[in-house]
């Protein structure tokens, strides 16, 4: 039903110039545009705290369909905060696969077009590596017929990219660290699925930060597909790759740990022989370095451990997944103002 066969088209560079643009991969920004969308995430956040209204005037009249033809809680709930707190409207069916005409056999070209006939911004969640470059291309079409060209946002492509995600997390990196300058960055878990670390990888590339690295632990099977670390080495970061917990990761500035993706094994029986290897704990924590940062993107299940060891983990000031999800709401702010109006903000 959802089957489509992706395509190579490189999307839009940025290069200063939101207004208009689908965003469907990091690969589209450069360091000058995360300094322009990161000014505005700062700007957004300090006015949302002061409850400044005229926040609510920069998408008033727009509307952002959300579809989802995958399962999200943070992605979607804070895209749709996001448009609200800027005074746009979200129409969607967040369970697409159920409730959209894609469960009656529609394809995606048709299903995007329609969604694009309604609004101003579409996010799109999409089982398929490629399908938001895709689905960008589909709309590109629409304004023949109906003189509108809605923006595509990726909110998630299958194993491919989750670039608002790397955002966020880039986002509250440097709202901790201040530089990423001679930072290790530590990866784990399930590299070979996980959307959130290709971008994110791919993002720490485009910051061009001085004598940063990545380490990348990973189950022999799961480990970050290649052409990754290809693209961090020919930029200049360092990258290492290992398959146990080991004194590098405890003397990383950051630790971002990722759940084995369940959903994404085509046998359930290599799943529970891998989804112990790499588990957070608080012991684990507290033989790492004081000025460590540990993010996940979340949700996590038992490679943070027990509920037990959830809590103690988030007691722990090191740990940000809350910042990190409130600061998604933000940097979509951000986003959503800039490709929809070009605001300064
Ligand atoms: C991630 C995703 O959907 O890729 N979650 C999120 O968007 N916050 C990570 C995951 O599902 O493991």
């Amino acid at each position: 039903m959802l089957a489509i066969v992706p395509s190579a088209t490189a999307p839009e560079p940025i290069e200063g110039d939101f207004l208009g643009k689908h965003i469907v991969s990091v690969g589209q920004f450069c360091r000058s545009d995360l300094d322009v969308l990161f000014d505005a995430t700062s700007s957004l956040r300090t006015r949302v705290r002061q409850s400044d209204r005229g926040v609510a005037e920069i998408a008033k009249g727009s509307v952002m369909a959300l579809l989802f033809f995958e399962s999200s809680t943070r992605t979607d709930l804070s895209f749709q905060s996001a448009m609200r707190r800027l005074g746009g409207e979200v129409v969607g069916v967040s369970n697409g696969i159920r409730f959209s005409s894609a469960y009656k056999g529609e394809d995606l070209h048709d299903t995007i077009r329609a969604a694009g006939c309604y609004a101003d911004v579409i996010t799109l969640r999409h089982p398929v590596a490629g399908s938001c470059r895709l689905a960008a291309r589909y709309l590109g079409r629409l304004d023949k017929k109906v003189g509108r060209r809605p923006i595509l946002i990726n909110a998630g492509d299958g194993v491919g990219e989750h670039p608002t995600q790397a955002l966020l997390d880039l986002f509250t990196i440097l709202d901790f660290k201040e530089s990423l300058d001679n930072t290790c960055i530590s990866m784990v878990g399930d590299l070979k699925h996980g959307r959130t670390v290709h971008s994110l990888a791919r993002l720490v590339c485009a910051w061009g930060a001085r004598g940063a690295s990545l380490h990348l632990l990973s189950p022999p099977d799961l480990r970050m597909p290649p052409e990754v670390v290809e693209m961090c080495r020919a930029s200049g970061v360092e990258v290492s790759e290992a398959s146990r917990i080991d004194d590098r990761l405890r003397e990383s500035g950051v630790i971002y740990w990722t759940r084995v993706q369940e959903e994404r094994f085509e046998n359930p029986a290599d799943y529970e022989a891998i989804k112990d290897d790499f588990v957070m704990t608080p012991p684990l924590l507290r033989s790492c370095s004081p000025h460590t940062l540990l993010m996940h993107p979340l949700p996590r299940k038992h490679e943070m451990g027990t509920r037990a060891d959830h809590d103690e983990l988030d007691a722990d000031d090191r740990s940000v997944f809350f910042q990190q999800m409130e600061n998604g709401m933000f940097v979509r702010m951000a986003l959503l103002a800039k490709v929809l109006s070009g605001a300064h903000v």
